[in-house]
């Protein structure tokens, strides 16, 4: 009887008094109250998390006995709120689940890939398709996501590289504190699901783009790279955090208590709760790093990880382990407090179950397929146009839309769509018949009907078709498949026949019209020679087909801009634009390999940093996409060139729409630091805004940078701004622009 007057006392979140405590509701002294009644096994069983897939009498018992503190990888809402009832109403303390998923970039409505979130650079939007993905995440019982991931991600091989924001830390940042604000919402309710930054730290550094390989990123680069964002998102009000897989400098991130201990907690005051990745305590065996899954526990708790997933590391050995004082009591208690805090703050206590008919209302609401259609039009970059984009609907009498990704409803939504449904997917094949149908006649003829298919019969046959259109739209590019976890390519070019079936499409004459879908920055020099526009939508998501068609035929216009370097080949990887200054920099005068022979007089090739294959460009730099006008750029200006560190730099440009069609342009602030302490990156990304300009209009965009922005890990490791030169620069990508010089006092 007092058990069950307790649980709805805890259920209503009202005063509670109980022998050993008061209850008052303020969040820490209810994780208080409730951790004094916990018995070594209850605190151990919050601390471990569970994959579950159905309702599993074993999973159930093992929740009715309190040793079970989150559930993953179930979303069925009838079975979520089974699991619920016995762990709220059948175990000893009633503690609720923190049910998690994979929730990436929607939960039923997907959105573009992360990485095509970030080309928009419209983090206002981000946040708006992180809050649909909430909404209809959490009205079907999920209150945890496993995102943002905020892996800097150098290396297109690499396929997690769909997962994040691309290779910037400064866009990565804003990208993820819009998704940690989207998922948790702007006050905690029942929509609110708590967000996951990972993977804590370096995981996108991996060795040959290879996945779970090691990393060696030192500890300033660390500081001045991979961890702003994190940084960014903890105090954002992230409420949890993923540690990765890989080992860093030859200590797996699972154990290392530097990063989660001293810099996430003791540093930046994390108050929210450490998961590990999957079984990622027990590889520390396989990293050899521990030799059994008992040292390996021991090394994760101590070193700060909260929560076990799926390891069940901390179940099996923890007790021992306080036994054998190699855990102390008060570590637990820590763990568990930093767990209960966020069951607490997410409001799990008041109200752990799913309104069961609601779940299905809420999905594919008009409003979410509105918002994923923008995100779908603004992730696309306009990468080569020749004048035949957009389309003139007065002059195409008859396209010819072929592919392999023309009619990909699953592939076209990209990796980590556990929940998305293709048969809502709107492929670019049905929105051109749906929206343009009636203007121009459509003729389909696929040619491939998967990436990596060789077929010679199927691309005679879409050539065939071409020759009775006035343009052909190619739909091209990667199977979801290819990119994503543990998913990395050598060779990062369009596979199967897709090369041989544009050459053969452009052979025709007819304009080629190329539309990729990738989870990756592909190689692109074949493609760019062999079509008169390509248009890059990453994976698009669920309403990828109205956006892609809207954008050919003019009723949208291109605005998105790359946040990621696309290499001319493989061998130029790693190829980012903020690279660190060298000694020698490459100067525009020295002579390719194929350029013979030597000028009179030369006896080198050139003595600087490029590749004498390739020079030293990539193929399009970060930031780049063109749209269906000419946007010019005056030189930028400052209000006054010398500053104190303490004071606001603030600088303009003007743009002029020198064309005849509205545009939307992303100016992009860069800095160099002159000198420093130790070596500078050549350009940093540190603000950016969409701004629309009218046919003909000329408007005065103004930028504010705290001169602290600055600051960076010099060679003292302490953060600071270093008085000196510096040079800015306003401009629509990371390779163009005058630069405007400054001095900080
Ligand atoms: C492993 C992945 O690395 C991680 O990102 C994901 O959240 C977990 N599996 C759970 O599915």
């Amino acid at each position: 009887m007092i058990k069950y007057l307790y649980r709805l006392l805890l259920m209503a979140g009202v005063v509670f008094i109980s022998v050993t405590s008061v209850f008052a509701g303020n969040e820490e002294d209810r994780v208080e109250a409730l951790l004094q009644q916990m018995t070594l096994q209850e605190k151990i069983g919050q601390l471990n998390q569970l994959s579950v897939g159905g309702f599993d009498q074993n999973a159930a018992g093992m929740m009715r006995a309190g040793m079970v503190g989150s559930i993953l990888n179930e979303c069925n809402p009838k079975v979520l709120n089974r699991y619920q009832k016995v762990a709220v109403e059948e175990s000893r303390l009633g503690i609720p689940l923190i049910i998690s998923r994979d929730v990436i970039h929607g939960f039923k409505t997907i959105f573009p890939i992360p990485l095509g979130l970030a080309a928009t650079f419209d983090p206002e939007l981000v946040e708006k398709g992180a809050r649909v993905a909430a909404v209809e995440a959490t009205a079907n019982g999920i209150r945890w996501t496993f995102s943002p991931m905020l892996d800097i991600a150098r290396d297109p091989r690499w396929g997690r590289i769909a997962e994040g924001s691309g290779e910037d830390t400064y866009l990565d940042a804003v990208m993820g504190v819009a998704m940690v604000k989207g998922y948790q919402g702007e006050a905690i309710d029942q929509t609110s699901m708590a967000a996951c930054v990972k993977h804590f730290v370096a995981y996108g550094a991996a060795e040959g783009g290879r996945d779970y390989n090691s990393t060696g990123i030192t500890e300033r680069t660390l500081r001045n790279v991979y961890l702003p964002p994190f940084e960014a998102c903890v105090k954002a009000g992230a409420m949890t955090l993923m540690t990765s897989f890989n080992d860093n400098d030859g200590i797996p991130s699972t154990g290392n208590g530097f990063l989660v201990n001293d810099v996430l907690r003791g540093e930046w005051g994390f108050d929210g709760f450490v998961v590990s990745d999957w079984a990622s305590i027990y590889e520390m065996v396989n990293h050899g790093f521990a030799e059994d899954n008992k040292r390996a526990g021991e090394l994760a708790i101590n070193a700060g990880v909260d929560m076990d997933m799926m390891s069940y590391a901390y179940i099996s050995h923890l007790e021992e382990l306080i036994g054998e004082g190699k855990v102390s009591m008060e570590t637990v208690d820590n763990a568990v407090r930093n767990v209960l805090r966020i069951k607490f703050r997410l409001g799990l206590f008041e109200n752990p179950y799913i309104d069961e008919q609601r779940a299905e209302e809420v999905l594919y609401s008009p409003e979410a397929l509105e918002a994923a259609r923008v995100s779908a039009v603004e992730s696309a970059v306009l990468l080569t146009n020749d004048g035949v984009l957009p389309l003139d609907k007065s002059k195409v009498t008859t396209v010819l839309v072929t592919g392999p990704m023309a009619n990909a409803p699953h592939d076209q939504l990209g990796t980590w769509t556990f929940d998305g449904e293709p048969a809502h997917t709107v492929t670019p094949l049905k929105a051109i018949r749906d929206l343009y149908g009636k203007d121009v006649k459509v003729i389909y003829e696929p040619g491939l009907t998967f990436t990596r298919e060789f077929n010679e019969d199927g691309i005679a046959k879409a050539v065939k078709a071409a020759r009775k259109a006035d343009v052909v739209l190619a739909f091209m590019g990667e199977e979801a498949i290819m990119s994503g976890e543990a998913h990395c390519l050598t060779d990062i070019t369009l596979k199967g026949d897709q090369r041989k079936m544009i050459e053969a499409l452009h052979a025709t004459g007819r304009p080629v019209v190329l539309n990729i879908m990738a989870g990756r920055p592909l190689v692109l020099d074949f493609e760019i020679e062999h079509s008169d526009a390509i248009i890059y939508s990453f994976h698009p998501g669920t309403m990828g087909g109205p956006a892609v068609a809207q954008l050919i035929f003019g009723d949208e216009t291109p605005s998105g801009k790359t946040p990621i370097t696309f290499p001319k080949n493989v061998g130029q990887i790693p190829i980012y634009y903020n690279h660190n200054m060298t000694g020698r920099p490459y100067n525009g005068t020295e002579t390719m390999l194929y350029d013979i022979p030597l000028r009179a007089g030369q006896t080198s090739l050139g003595n600087t940093s490029y590749w004498l294959d390739s020079t030293f460009e990539p193929e399009f730099p970060f930031g780049y996409g063109l749209t269906y006008t000419t946007i010019e750029y005056s030189e930028p200006s400052v209000e006054k060139t010398e500053y104190g560190v303490n004071d606001v730099l603030r600088a303009s440009v003007e743009i002029t729409n020198a064309g005849d069609r509205e545009a939307e342009e992303v100016l992009q602030f860069y800095v160099r630091d002159m000198v420093g302490s130790v070596t500078r990156p050549v350009k940093e990304l540190k603000g950016f805004k969409r701004v629309k300009v009218a046919p003909g209009e000329t408007v005065k965009v103004e930028f504010e940078l705290p001169v602290q922005d600055l600051s960076f890990y010099g060679i003292d490791m302490k953060k600071k701004v270093e008085p000196g030169k510096f040079r800015l620069w306003i401009a629509g990508d990371s390779a163009s622009g005058k630069p405007v010089e400054f001095e900080v006092e």
